[in-house]
């Protein structure tokens, strides 16, 4: 990651995050971690675990721990490999915390007042309405403008936020001259907004409380076969892509994602068939495509020497790039600079 003598040299910067708050879906795999992997030969890649964000919902300290921990092995066992990129956990990592506040003060009060996710979650936990939650988009901004990227790989909740990155970059740019890389989304063709299966009309989500809408990535496989067949559908049992059929729509587009294959093929495959047999089919190539990340999981976690050197290493790769962007931003505002 070291900076090229030409700027046109310079491969493009992918950046993007998770929470690790409970366990990641099927979901959070096919709209996002599963670019995050297929990008890393092409670009350089930084990813990190927002546990930070995730204290915006009261955590238990133990399960904290163990989710970020865990999650960490699961990012790995998905492929993301910290010899090509840098992987790390923003806590790890002070200048998230230090940028954030300062982009706080070129975020506008109603700019945050009009994010869905904000109006979401405080309507789910009117009890905790804090101002970290409120403040949140400035984190994530924060996250991406840091190391410069060009692009942020997303599932389509996160569209909004990604629009109000651009539009603090872009302020601050204009205020004090050329600081920060204006990022794109990049959002997948195919499966951008996995549905859950029990209402196909809400996005598939770890905080659902009926485990059986969402399929968790380390689900085993006999769960995930139940899930599918229990997965909501509708009555005219014919498996094609259409208007008003979103639970079958659903299903073809994870069916879709894990096989390759297309809406077409996938119509083909199963004219003449009934749902059972369709769900069936789609439980099965999950199962499948899941089952060695499970057992690469299984290893990581017997191997905790190995995620500590991973991710101390991350944090220090993350923090040297990450400073470089915090000391540029805060000469343009006018800190009065240390002598390092
Ligand atoms: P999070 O942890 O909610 O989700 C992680 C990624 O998974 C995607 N995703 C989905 N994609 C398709 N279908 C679904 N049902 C689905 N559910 C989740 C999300 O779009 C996301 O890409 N704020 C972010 C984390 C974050 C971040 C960042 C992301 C912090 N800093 C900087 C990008 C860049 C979040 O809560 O994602």
């Amino acid at each position: 990651m070291t900076e090229p003598a030409n700027m046109e040299d310079r491969k493009k910067v992918i950046f993007s995050a998770i929470q690790p708050s409970g366990t990641i879906t099927l979901g959070n795999y096919l709209g996002a971690l599963k670019n995050w992997i297929n990008l890393q030969d092409e670009f350089d890649c930084i990813y990190a675990l927002a546990d930070l964000h995730t204290i915006t919902v009261r955590q238990d300290p133990a399960s904290f721990r163990r989710n970020t921990l865990e999650a960490y092995a699961l990012l790995l066992a998905c492929g993301i490999d910290p010899k090509k990129s840098i992987f790390f956990v923003q806590s790890h990592v002070p200048t998230h915390a230090q940028m954030a506040w300062i982009l706080d003060c070129y975020t506008q009060f109603g700019e945050l007042q009009r994010m869905t996710q904000f109006k979401d979650k405080s309507a789910k936990h009117p009890e905790n309405v804090n101002a970290g939650l409120f403040t949140y988009p400035p984190l994530m901004a924060a996250d991406i403008l840091l190391y410069q990227a060009d692009l942020v790989p997303v599932g389509i909740d996160q569209k909004q936020h990604l629009e109000l990155t651009r539009t603090i970059a872009e302020r601050f740019n204009g205020i004090y001259g050329q600081t920060f890389t204006v990022p794109d989304a990049y959002i997948p063709k195919q499966g951008a907004k996995i549905m859950s299966l029990q209402d196909p009309t809400k996005k598939m989500s770890k905080s659902d409380e009926n485990t059986n809408a969402y399929i968790a990535m380390l689900d085993k496989p006999e769960d995930i076969m139940r899930k599918f067949k229990r997965a909501v559908t509708d009555s005219e049992a014919c498996v094609r892509y259409a208007e008003g059929k979103d639970g079958v729509n659903n299903l073809m587009s994870i069916y879709s994602c894990v096989t390759g294959k297309t809406y077409e093929q996938i119509e083909n495959e199963f004219a003449g068939k009934g749902y059972g047999e369709f769900k069936a089919a789609v439980g099965e190539a999950v199962v499948e495509h899941l089952r060695p990340i499970r057992e690469r999981f299984d290893d990581y976690m017997k191997n905790r020497d190995y995620l500590e050197q991973c991710w101390t290493e991350g944090a220090e790769k993350a923090y040297s790039i990450s400073i470089r962007t915090l000391r540029k931003a805060m000469k343009k505002i006018g800190f009065l600079p240390m002598k390092r």
